[in-house]
């Protein structure tokens, strides 16, 4: 059908586990420019393998995994297709598939237009040119002319915020700037198809909201957005249709507010209430900062039960890899409809001041009241944010519990209360007299 601009048949990609950790980054920015100079694909020689691999013995080595398997489906002109899942699920892989960032192990996809990309990794940009050279190299591999990329740069600018540090090689940008400049980039050069990783993982509030509008203009005007993000408020805002994948297969595919309410009832399948890494590349986290244990505590081992007036402890620890960071740790508490309750991040702590840390092992333990969530299933999003503002690394759902109701209501209502939390709250009540105030008095 002619209104169809992405096909993808049965597309699957294996990856050399080995370079997990250290060759993510690298393995896919090497190719992004051999590709953009022109040179053959750098990784293509390990697919190639990997190929070879296969059909001799039918079967996956445990070295390797697959990040996505036999997926297929289409996208329609002017779509916006959401792709959500847990943390491995495959998304940055299919997209970067779809980029022609890294090539898929087998399977085709077919895409009908020019793609802009914000990947991740922030493959469309050169560190070493400044803000201006990037847009005009962007813009050209677009297939742009430089006048059309000039009509659209006073734009860029002004979205992106960066008029200051334009003329500055972007390797000097915070990543914050960098997002906001790649999004800019991405969204204002008209391409056909916006492919967008995560971006609102990253930058202010604010500037997520932006991005959001600027995602749905584009898609009223003809063009097909793909987006992936793990906040669901926005997927289901955003996008009419939604694909769940989840370990590199596509569990569902089809409209938004279902694929979203299935996936939020099917995430929290089970509690997960401690988790430990040994293995520090084998930890979730990124190139800066890996997770060695999450977990929540309670006092009362002997009854494993968190009930509405029991006081718990999240505890954190994480490998933090560069040297001098201002980190901190923020956690998003959510109830089981998605809605967050509330947010809370380790630079609360009395006397935190921004201070870099140095390398090493970090543990971070929030206090969690008693008398302060509802009852029912809730899970806890851990984010590593750094220079107070910018996000390196988001773990969805990575610890899940369920909390008991046990108040004493002594007779009254037993149903479960409605709301987020449940504070206990002061209140007085006091004898105020026997008879109705006159007006007189009232008015005085
Ligand atoms: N370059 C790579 N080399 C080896 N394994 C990789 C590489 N990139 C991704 N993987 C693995 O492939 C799987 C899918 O990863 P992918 O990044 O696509 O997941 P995701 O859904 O984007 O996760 P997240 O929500 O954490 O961003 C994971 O198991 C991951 O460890
Ligand atoms: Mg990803």
């Amino acid at each position: 059908m002619s209104d169809i601009v992405i096909q993808v048949e049965n597309l699957s990609k294996y990856y050399n586990l080995g370079v997990v950790g250290t060759g993510t980054l690298s393995h896919d920015l090497n190719r992004a420019w051999a590709k953009l100079r022109g040179k053959p694909d750098p990784t293509l020689r390990i697919d190639q393998t990997i190929q070879q691999f296969n059909n001799s013995t039918g079967k996956a080595s445990d070295d390797y995994i697959w990040a996505l398997r036999d997926i297929s489906f289409e996208v329609k002109q002017g779509e916006i297709l959401g792709i959500i899942g847990r943390n491995g699920a495959g998304k940055s892989t299919l997209l970067k598939i779809l980029s022609r960032v890294t090539a898929p192990t087998s399977g085709e996809c077919r895409v009908k237009g020019r793609i802009a990309s914000l990947l991740e990794v922030g493959t469309g940009f050169h560190p070493e040119l400044t803000g201006r050279e990037n847009i005009f190299l962007n813009g050209a591999i677009l297939g742009m002319t430089k006048e059309e990329i000039k009509q659209k740069f006073d734009e860029i600018v002004a979205f992106a915020e960066v008029e200051k540090f334009i003329d500055t090689p972007v390797k000097r940008y915070s990543s914050g700037m960098y997002v906001r400049l790649a999004f800019a980039v991405a969204a204002h050069l008209e391409p056909e198809i916006l492919v967008i990783d995560e971006v609102l993982a990253v930058g202010d509030a604010q500037f997520q909201k932006k991005c959001l509008w600027k995602m749905g203009d584009v898609s009223k005007e003809g063009r097909t957005v793909l987006f992936v993000s793990h906040n669901m408020v926005a997927v289901q805002s955003l996008c009419q249709k939604v694909m769940l994948l989840d370990k590199g297969e596509m569990v569902q595919n089809g409209p938004a507010n279902q694929i979203v309410s299935n996936y939020l009832r099917y995430c929290l399948t089970s509690t997960q209430m401690d988790q430990v890494w040994k293995n520090q590349d084998e930890a979730p986290g990124c190139e800066e900062v890996r997770f060695r244990r999450i977990s929540i505590q309670i006092n009362d081992q002997d009854n494993n039960m968190i009930t509405m007036e029991t006081p718990f402890l999240v505890i954190v620890e994480y490998w933090n890899e560069i040297p001098a960071a201002c980190l901190h740790i923020t956690l998003h508490i959510r109830n089981e409809q998605g809605i967050v309750a509330f947010t809370t991040g380790s630079c609360q702590e009395p006397g935190w001041n921004g201070q870099s840390l140095e390398k090493g092992i970090y543990r971070s333990i929030c206090h969690m009241p008693k008398n302060l969530l509802n009852s029912g299933r809730h899970s806890i999003t851990i984010l590593v944010v750094r220079d107070l503002a910018n996000i390196i690394y988001m773990y969805e759902d990575a610890l899940v519990f369920d909390i008991v109701d046990n108040r004493d209501r002594s007779g009254g209502w037993f149903g479960k209360e409605p709301g987020v939390v449940q504070p206990y709250l002061e209140w007085k009540t006091e004898y105020v007299g026997s008879k109705i105030p006159s007006q007189r008095l009232l008015k005085r």
